[in-house]
Formats: structure tokens, sequence, C-alpha cells
């Protein structure tokens, strides 16, 4: 059977695959998103508000190739609120005014996650056990972003198979309001925004391995649980950071997981995409070239599911990738140079596109019949 890439690439012929291939900057050649748009979905790029200021060519790519924006860091509960009510909304003001003149939506990301609750909250969770806490929290950001954003992570991160209990992380929510605390934050998110669709979003569920296995079938179990019970959920945000330490990505592995969320009714957004390096020992362009076959494989895979409604990266130039060189990874400063940044995201360092873009762009157009 041919893949998706293989099958566009026959319709398209030769010129086709050129027009593809062309530099995005110019006027006349679609952006990430108008290719995204021709299957119904939208591809949309983890920004912030102070790197867009201070950036043209980040501004300038950022509003030519994306339908929809996430707030990287802004609508945290700990960069809005990092000491307890002095109210911070500037940054997503800026970045909700950015999106707005370029026509694009924005993703709300993220309203409960234990790695960006403000420690003061974490504090006052453990002392008084009050849920009002989270709750006026939710009314504060959902009150005031809740119709200009149609979609939220209401929980980020709730599944750990490893040191959780029943799969669910030990976090400061659970120890505190118990497992319920996740069917908690969709009713009281769904009360302060009746209209936005609302999302558990998280990592892990790519490859083929025993503690990936166990993240799907948790994750999958928890959400049938919550829309067995009537639980305010409409999708799911898969993080999808992709990792060439962790073997070939499998076709067999994603696939059914993905049919199963569709299967609950689930809409899906590929919500963190990039592509960690863990041999950073060759030139660029094979390191680049090894980033975007991972990205094809992945989006072959992932855009044959028509419940995946959107591909997000996180971020759009490795100048910004949270990514860093970890212990164990492989490098070789003598022979190869300083091999910083990863280059897991579709511009460069100096906002060239890179291979990862075109692989972008070949998937988007792998659509289209
Ligand atoms: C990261 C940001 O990229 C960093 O700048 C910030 O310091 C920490 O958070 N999973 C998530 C994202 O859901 O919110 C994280 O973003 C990356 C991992």
């Amino acid at each position: 059977m041919l893949t998706r890439r293989e099958f566009a690439a026959s319709l398209l012929g030769v010129a086709g695959a050129a027009l593809l291939a062309a530099a995005p900057s110019r006027a006349d050649t679609p952006s990430l998103n108008d290719l995204a748009r021709r299957s119904g979905r939208v591809f949309g790029a983890a920004m912030r508000a102070d790197q867009l200021a201070a950036e043209p060519a980040l501004r300038k790519a950022a509003a030519a190739e994306c339908g929809m924006l996430t707030p990287e860091i802004h609508l945290k509960w700990n960069s809005i609120e990092n000491r307890k009510g002095s109210i911070w909304y500037e940054p997503v003001d800026q970045l909700v005014a950015f999106a707005a003149r370029n026509g694009q939506k924005v993703y709300g990301h993220a309203l409960l996650w234990e790695q960006s609750t403000p420690d003061w909250a974490l504090r006052e969770l453990k002392a008084r056990r009050n849920w009002r806490l989270v709750s006026d929290h939710f009314e504060r950001v959902l009150g005031r972003y809740g119709e200009t954003i149609e979609v939220w992570d209401v929980v980020n991160e709730p599944i750990d198979t490893q040191g959780g209990r029943q799969g669910l992380r030990r976090n400061t929510f659970h120890r505190v309001f118990g497992p319920g605390y996740i069917a908690h934050a969709l009713e009281t998110a769904r009360h302060y925004a009746p209209r936005a669709r609302l999302m558990l979003n998280d990592y892990s569920f790519e490859y083929d391995n025993h503690v990936e296995a166990d993240r799907r079938k948790t994750f999958l179990r928890l959400v049938a649980d919550l829309k067995g019970r009537g639980v305010p959920l409409d999708g799911v945000g898969l993080q999808a950071h992709l990792d060439l330490g962790k073997g070939p990505l499998k076709r067999p592995v994603i696939a059914p997981f993905m049919q199963a969320l569709a299967d609950m009714g689930l809409e899906i957004y590929i919500t963190e995409l990039d592509v960690k390096e863990r041999d950073y020992r060759a030139t660029p362009q094979t390191r680049d070239a090894r980033v975007a076959d991972e990205v094809a494989r992945y989006l072959d895979i992932a855009l044959d599911q028509k419940a995946v409604k959107g591909v997000t990266t996180w971020g759009l130039s490795d100048r910004h990738s949270w990514l860093r060189i970890e212990r164990g990874d492989r490098v070789d400063r003598k022979r190869y140079g300083n091999p910083a940044p990863n280059r897991g995201l579709p511009y460069d360092a100096a906002m060239q596109p890179k291979p990862m873009h075109q692989a972008l762009a070949q998937a988007f157009s792998g659509g289209l019949t």
C-alpha cells in the first residue's frame, strides 16, 4: 500500500512536489496552515509574546504559517498569578491580540498542571484542601478568555504509570482531592466556559515499549471512564514529543490508539510536536533528515485519523526549543563542535526552514485528492 506521502507525490508529480518543497516565505507559496486547511485541519505553534515582540522574523513566520497559537507559558497558573492575588494578563492579552490581528485561533494551555502551579497555591491546597482555590483560578481565567479561546487543556499530564496510583500521577491535586480531581476539573471548566471544548493533554503515547504501552492503556481507560460517567470531555491533546532514541514509530501501535480515542467521539489535537535528538554527532544535514523522517513517519500515521483536527509544534524555531542536550546523549564536541541547539522544530535557529518544514507540508498535502 502507498503511504500518504507516496500517494500525494504520485498525484502531484514532479512539479507539485517541487511546489511543496519551495521556500515558505514566498507570498505565492502555501503556508503550513494553508496546506493543513485543505483537509479541514489547523497548523499551529507554541509561542511567547516576549519572543514575538523581540523578533521580526519569528513574527513573520508565526503570522504566515500558523492558523492557531498556543501560549507556551502565559496561561499557566504560575504565569497568571505567580504571587497570590497579583494577576498578570499582559502577555496573554498580547498573544491573543497578535492572533486576532492575524486571523488565528488560540489554544488554551493549560488550566491545571502541577508543574506550573505556583508554590503558594500548592501550599494552600495542601493546608486547606479546598477546591475553591482551583475553581477561583478557573473562574478568573475562563471568565476572561473562555469565550475567545475555544479549546482548553483542562488537566495537563494526569498519567503516570510508573510512580502513580492506578496509573494516575500522584500530584498535589490527586493527593488532596483523590482521583476524582480530573472529573471535578472538567466539570468546573464546563461551568465557567459552557461553550469551550475541554481536553486532557498528555505525553509518551507514541513508541513501542512497555512504559508507553501502559500509558496508552491507562489513558484510554481514564478517558472511557470519564465519558462513561458523562463527565464533560470533548477531546484529547497528544503532545507528541517525538524522540529519536525510542526506536521506530509503528502504525500498528499508534493507529489503533488514535482510533480508540476517535471511537469514543473525542477530537484529537497533536499539541506539542517536536523531536528530541539523541545522537548529535552527525552533520546538521543528517540530523535534519533524521528529524524530518521521524515527523513524516508520525504524521503519515496520525493524519490518516480523521479525528485529528490539528497539529501544533512546540515552537517554530530551534532557537527557542525547550529541548536540551541531556546526560547520555551522544555528543562529540571535539570533532563536530557545539551541537546545540536540538534541531527538532521546523525552522533552524536562524529562522531558515528545514526538512522538517517540508515534512509537515508534505504530510498535510497527503490528504489532497
Ligand atoms: C514547557 C515550556 O516549553 C517551557 O518554556 C516552560 O519552562 C516549561 O513548560 N509539556 C507541556 C508544556 O505540557 O507546557 C511544557 O512546556 C513542555 C512539556
